[in-house]
């Protein structure tokens, strides 16, 4: 079994190397828009899926094949951690993912066992060695794991929310409790993370989706502390992805807490985020996952104002601002791929 070469577009571009086209893949590349995944699904329910490696591997090396994308994503949830830790929680159709016993509380935080999780999603790291045999050196492999923060999200307040009432109160109303559940989720991410390296991730990515709802100042004093301390943790070397949604007053926060690559959205101008960033980071984005749903004029339309914006800066990693929309034609995503390798590369 031979891995990725270090000289393969998506690498280079996060080591802000010149590369000849733009690499380019979409996060949830994998998913309900794709007729391959939903019969996989259509057997297995989405945390069988994920304890089935040789499954979740197939749908990973199955999904660079269709679309024909400069990167491979395992298939995991950022919420698997959560199954050891005995908070119960399950995924909800058309509710997305519940925990049954939210925690918020010092005694609730103090009784979550201290989860190796070598032990306690074995079957991820099995999945990251079966993706890269299957791959076979094709494409480089990401792995991934939520941010502390996204993660604490869902832990307290047990269900999707739009407003994190329960988190940001707990976060400034009681710190003790706070910094006692990030700490735990920031050791654990970093484990986690570091076994999927050790298994044979090529880079990771640390989603901290719903950073978006907190002002830099919490950011800073909640956050990214934790956030810093994950990424410092890393081994072995490999690129980080930093992605974060509705990040516009967060960009200089979100670098200083380190990535080599900071993920953007596409409410932000990719070139003006860039340089906000400055020339010590690559960028991933940021078309807007809508656009998918449009005509392959208007996403060629689209995929040219990205690269425009990206203005041939090596260091760019082409993706959407956010995951694939379960409504998407896979067709209009291959016609992006095209679009962005093809116009890059004339650009040369
Ligand atoms: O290509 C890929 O990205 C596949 C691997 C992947 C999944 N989840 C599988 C999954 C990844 C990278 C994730 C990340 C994830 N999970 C995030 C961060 C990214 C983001 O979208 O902001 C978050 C917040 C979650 C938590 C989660 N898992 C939610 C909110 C939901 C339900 C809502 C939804 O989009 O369906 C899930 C379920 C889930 N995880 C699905 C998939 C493919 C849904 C499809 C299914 O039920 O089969």
């Amino acid at each position: 079994m031979s891995g990725p070469a270090p000289s393969q577009p998506f690498l280079r571009a996060c080591r802000r190397e010149p590369t000849a086209y733009t690499p380019v893949w979409a996060m949830r590349q994998i998913g309900r828009y794709l007729p391959e995944y939903q019969a996989v699904r259509s057997r297995m329910s989405l945390l069988d899926l994920c304890k089935t490696p040789e499954a979740a591997a197939g749908v990973t090396v199955r999904t660079v094949d269709v679309l024909g994308v400069d990167a491979a994503i395992i298939f995991a949830d950022i919420l698997l951690l959560l199954e050891p830790l005995g908070v119960g929680l399950s995924y909800v159709k058309g509710e997305g993912p519940l925990i049954a016993r939210p925690v918020r509380t010092l005694e609730q935080v103090r009784r979550l066992p201290d989860v190796d999780p070598a032990e306690g999603v074995p079957f991820v790291f099995e999945t990251v060695r079966l993706a890269r045999q299957g791959l076979d050196g094709r494409v480089p492999l990401i792995g991934f794991a939520g941010a502390p923060f996204t993660v604490a999200s869902y832990l307290v307040e047990g269900q999707p929310s739009r407003a994190f009432l329960e988190t940001k109160r707990l976060m400034r109303a009681e710190p003790e409790v706070w910094d006692g559940l990030m700490s735990r989720l920031a050791a654990l991410t970093a484990r986690y993370l570091n076994g999927q390296i050790a298994a044979g991730a090529d880079a990771v990515q640390l989603f901290d989706s719903w950073i978006g709802c907190l002002s830099p100042a919490d950011y800073r004093r909640y956050v990214l502390p934790y956030t810093r301390r994950v990424i410092t943790s890393i081994t072995g070397g490999v690129p980080v992805i930093h992605f974060g949604v509705g990040t516009a007053g967060l960009l200089e926060a979100m670098r200083d807490a380190g990535g080599d690559v900071i993920g953007l959205d596409w409410r932000v101008d990719l070139g003006q985020a860039w340089d906000r960033l400055g020339g010590g980071v690559a960028v991933q984005g940021n078309l807007d996952p809508v656009l998918l749903l449009s005509s392959p004029e208007e996403i060629r339309r689209g995929v040219r104002g990205v690269l425009d914006a990206a203005a041939g800066r090596p260091g760019h990693i082409f993706n959407l601002g956010h995951g694939i929309l379960p409504e998407t034609p896979w067709r209009h995503v291959v016609a992006m791929v095209e679009a962005v390798h093809e116009m890059s590369a004339a650009r040369g």
